[in-house]
């Protein structure tokens, strides 16, 4: 089984996808870490982000294991992803590496802006995450605070509805929910109101597939 959740930026597709992944026993890739660790790399050879040369081989030079996640969850760092990730050759640098995670034996749990529409698009249920950008900011904010950053709540709105923007208008693999996605928005639920709701849709889609195995196949 294939989970694919997609989402803006703090919505909540992160905390899902690991109790999800946790839920059912499966791996779990959180994909902005590697546009985070990509921007990282250049932050650290002082070059700048807008170099594709540079920006490839440093997507190209990233393994999965390799993520030292505290300085990558920075603010700074998802802003600077987020324009890595508007470059098409470095979106196809890491398509490989996500869609080999994906096709993993045992199945797994992908969260991200493109996993329904281009990563995995055959994936068993795909769920796009989205709350008010209000909401994502206060818990951004709280995320920051309990990480001991100094944290202005309307900066970080600010940061959001940029970010959102970018993500939804470059042109490759922009951020949009794939056809045949479920749309969960999490704006009044608590993590495990929103952990109920998508459970429900897995088990709905499994349901499906369910029957589809079982049920005459039409000539
Ligand atoms: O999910 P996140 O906030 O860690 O992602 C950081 C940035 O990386 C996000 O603003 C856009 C980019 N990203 C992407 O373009 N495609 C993905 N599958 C995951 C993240």
């Amino acid at each position: 089984m294939i989970i694919a959740l997609d989402g803006p930026a703090a919505s909540g597709k992160g905390t899902l996808a690991r109790r999800l992944a946790a839920h059912f026993g499966l791996p779990h890739l959180d994909t902005g870490l590697l546009y985070r660790a990509t921007a990282r790399t250049l932050m650290d050879d002082d070059a700048r982000l807008d170099d594709v040369a540079k920006a490839v081989s440093a997507a190209r030079g990233l393994a999965l294991t390799d993520f030292d996640e505290d300085r990558l969850r920075g603010r700074e760092m998802g802003e600077a992803a987020s324009v890595v990730a508007a470059i098409p050759e470095v979106r196809a640098a890491l398509i490989d590496m996500q869609r080999a995670f994906a096709r993993r034996p045992q199945g797994a749990v992908l969260d991200g802006r493109d996993i329904g529409t281009v990563i995995a698009p055959d994936a068993t249920v795909k769920i796009f995450v989205t709350a008010s950008a209000e909401a994502r900011a206060q818990r951004r904010a709280l995320e920051l605070r309990g990480r001991g950053e100094i944290v202005d709540y309307h900066a970080i709105l600010d940061d959001i509805r940029k970010r959102d923007a970018r993500d939804r208008e470059r042109s490759e693999a922009p951020l949009k929910p794939a056809l045949d996605a479920e749309i969960l928005d999490t704006t009044d639920m608590n993590v495990e109101a929103a952990l109920v709701a998508a459970l429900a849709i897995v088990e709905a889609a499994l349901t499906r597939q369910d029957h589809a195995a079982k049920s005459p196949r039409a000539c």
